[in-house]
């Protein structure tokens, strides 16, 4: 019997210190004591999922050491379906990752075991509803995964973070992209508008964020760039943007760009770290109940808003009961 809700991704220990500034290169700062919690963009999707009470399955892999060991109790705990992760011989994955007093955090990531899974790990997705997936897996298994979703009439989702270029055929076998800000801004400079082409060129980059950036904001601003963003050929594409919710973008049988945009709860951040995550298993737990896109997205954004207000992903994501 498949899960509902697939995920396809990462799991990872969050190696967590608290400091009043980052070190520059070559510098020494002191900061607060280590916190190891469980992550991971894998991870953490299918537990905000299964807290909200989805039949969820993580496909991904841990390594056979102690934080492995954290990450499937946490699942397990969560109640996340860990027959499809991995226990290999490499060491877990591993995020370093500092937070600021004002919520903001920085993450380098060690991915280890979870470069371990390869397309055939995925099996067979048929019988699911949603499939999600982000990209701190291999790329081939990404691709695949969404390839075999969509062939079996499963919806698929994927969270471009962190950032990495997929085939077209990837991109069109897409219902929704979840992307923030920063990772539309990459997209509408890595990928040339309307063909799916690479431009790979850097001015173009830097051209795109300034304009997605502009004051205007992201809605008044958006419908050309979320036009560029659907031709790259999702049905659906969801920016969120933080505590200013999140924008739905679709086009309509006149192919115009229709945008939808979802308020969030204003919640104090004290850890925005997994917020995105928490973003897209909540999204993904409602496709699978049969919402809209946008009503989706308006109860992932309250989900995601909970979570900042308590420190760590895992740990901070919400039980249906807790939402309003
Ligand atoms: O998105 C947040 C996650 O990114 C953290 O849990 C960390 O493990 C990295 O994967
Ligand atoms: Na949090």
């Amino acid at each position: 019997m498949t899960a509902a809700v697939l995920v396809v991704g990462s799991a990872n220990a969050d190696l967590v210190v608290a400091t009043d500034r980052r070190p520059a290169g070559g510098e020494t700062v002191l900061g607060g004591d280590t916190r190891i919690l469980p992550g991971g963009k894998g991870a953490n999707t299918a537990v905000a999922a299964a807290r909200l009470g989805a039949d969820v399955a993580l496909i991904g892999a841990v390594g056979d050491d102690a934080h492995g060991r954290l990450l499937l109790d946490s699942l397990r705990g969560s109640g996340v379906g860990t027959d499809r992760v991995l226990v290999v011989d490499r060491p877990t994955g591993a995020a370093y990752i500092t937070v600021t007093p004002d919520g903001e955090n920085s993450i380098l990531v060690s991915p280890g075991a979870n470069h371990a899974p390869a397309p055939a790990d995925v099996g067979d997705p048929a019988g699911a509803k949603v499939l999600v997936a982000s990209l701190e897996v291999p790329i081939d298994v990404v691709e695949h995964a969404i390839a075999a979703a969509a062939r079996a009439g499963v919806r698929t989702v994927l969270n471009l973070s962190p950032t990495a270029k997929l085939s077209d055929d990837t991109l069109r076998a897409l219902d929704v992209l979840v992307v923030n800000e920063h990772e539309a801004s990459w997209l509408l400079g890595t990928y040339s508008a309307g063909s799916g082409d690479s431009a790979d060129s850097a001015d173009s980059g830097a051209d795109s964020a300034d304009a997605a950036d502009g004051a205007d904001g992201a809605n008044s601003a958006g419908a050309a760039d979320h036009g560029r963003l659907l031709d790259l050929g999702p049905d659906a594409v969801v920016i969120t943007r933080g505590p200013d919710g999140a924008v739905v973008a679709t086009r309509d049988e006149h192919g115009r760009v229709e945008q939808i945009t979802v308020a969030s709860p204003q919640v104090t951040a004290v850890d925005t770290t997994g917020a995105g995550d928490a973003f897209a298993g909540a999204l993904a737990t409602w496709l699978a109940s049969g919402a809209t896109v946008a009503d989706a997205a308006r109860r992932a954004a309250e989900v995601a808003a909970v979570s900042v207000t308590k420190r760590g992903a895992q740990p901070s994501y919400p039980q249906l009961d807790d939402l309003s």
